[in-house]
């Protein structure tokens, strides 16, 4: 398929997607949506691909949903349409998406970021929600999930002022795992996603899993759910070779299997 605002690629066993409307910022379109879901399940069921990165460009990751798009419509016209509700399926990607973000993450586009597993910024990143200055509130999950990440003090300073905060600040407050210099964000993001799509695909689809889980559902429910997948994983030839291949002393040659 021919994107229109997206760039595809394939590096090995990772998947590359460029979100590319540099006229406005990388801001978040229906056509954007409507392609990012579609590459996002054409890689879901690649099983050459092992993990997905999301980038922009220097200036911008995303400036968040496109407002010239949004101004004229109406409660009608977002509640039947359902609008940003298709946002959940990318949220709900099975295999680990690593967001690589330089230049602003706002609104929307620090939501996306967000639905990312996790985020390397450049130390360039400026994060926020300034869906308040529009007279909206964020509508992709920032005042959910960007609570979950930094605590209500922040998330409240941040949604409430609509003021942006810088990579510094953002990895502080744990919203970023790790910031790099600009020139740098792409190899760091490409090695983290490499790294993670040589390793047993279930183990990790599993990891990712559980750790999502700690944020449905209580600590005694969340530690029964983790402990099952970990049993379940004696079920795989990859436990056996990565336990072999470690007394051994070689590297293990995971299989999927
Ligand atoms: N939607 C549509 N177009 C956008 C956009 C957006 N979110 N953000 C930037 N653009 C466009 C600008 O309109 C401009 O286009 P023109 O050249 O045609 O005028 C172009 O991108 C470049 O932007 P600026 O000239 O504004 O660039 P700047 O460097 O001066 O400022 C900025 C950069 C601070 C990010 C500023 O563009 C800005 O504040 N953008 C809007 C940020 C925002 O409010 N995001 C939240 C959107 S609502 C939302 O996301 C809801 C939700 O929860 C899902």
């Amino acid at each position: 398929m021919d994107y229109e605002t997206l760039i595809v690629e394939k590096r090995e066993a990772v998947g590359i997607v460029t979100l590319n409307r540099p006229q406005a910022l990388n801001a978040l379109n229906s056509t954007l949506l409507k392609e990012l879901r579609h590459i996002l399940t054409s890689f879901s069921a690649d099983d050459s691909i092992g993990a997905v990165v999301i980038t922009g460009s220097p200036k911008a990751f995303a400036a968040g949903a496109d407002i010239k798009d949004m101004q004229s419509l109406d409660f009608v016209d977002v509640y039947l349409g359902d609008f940003l509700g298709g946002w959940d399926e990318v949220a709900a990607s099975r295999k680990p998406i690593i967001a690589a973000v330089s230049g602003f993450a706002l609104g929307g586009g620090c939501e996306l970021a967000m639905m990312c597993d996790f985020i390397i910024a450049s130390d360039s990143a400026k994060f926020g929600q300034p869906e308040i200055t529009l007279g909206i509130i964020p509508g992709m999950g920032g005042s959910q999930r960007l609570t979950r990440a930094v605590g209500k003090a922040k998330a409240m300073d941040l949604v409430l002022t609509g003021r942006m905060m810088d990579a510094a600040e953002a990895e502080r407050a744990g919203l970023v795992s790790r910031i790099v210099p600009q020139e740098r964000l792409m190899d760091e993001a490409l090695e983290a996603a490499s790294t993670i799509a040589k390793l047993s695909r279930a183990s990790v689809l599993m990891a990712k899993e559980s750790i999502n889980r700690s944020f449905e559902v209580s600590l005694s429910e969340g530690l029964r759910f983790e402990r099952r997948l970990f049993q379940s994983l004696f079920a795989t030839q990859d436990q056996k070779e990565g336990m072999v291949a470690f007394v051994e002393k070689r590297k293990p040659a995971f299989q999927n299997r």
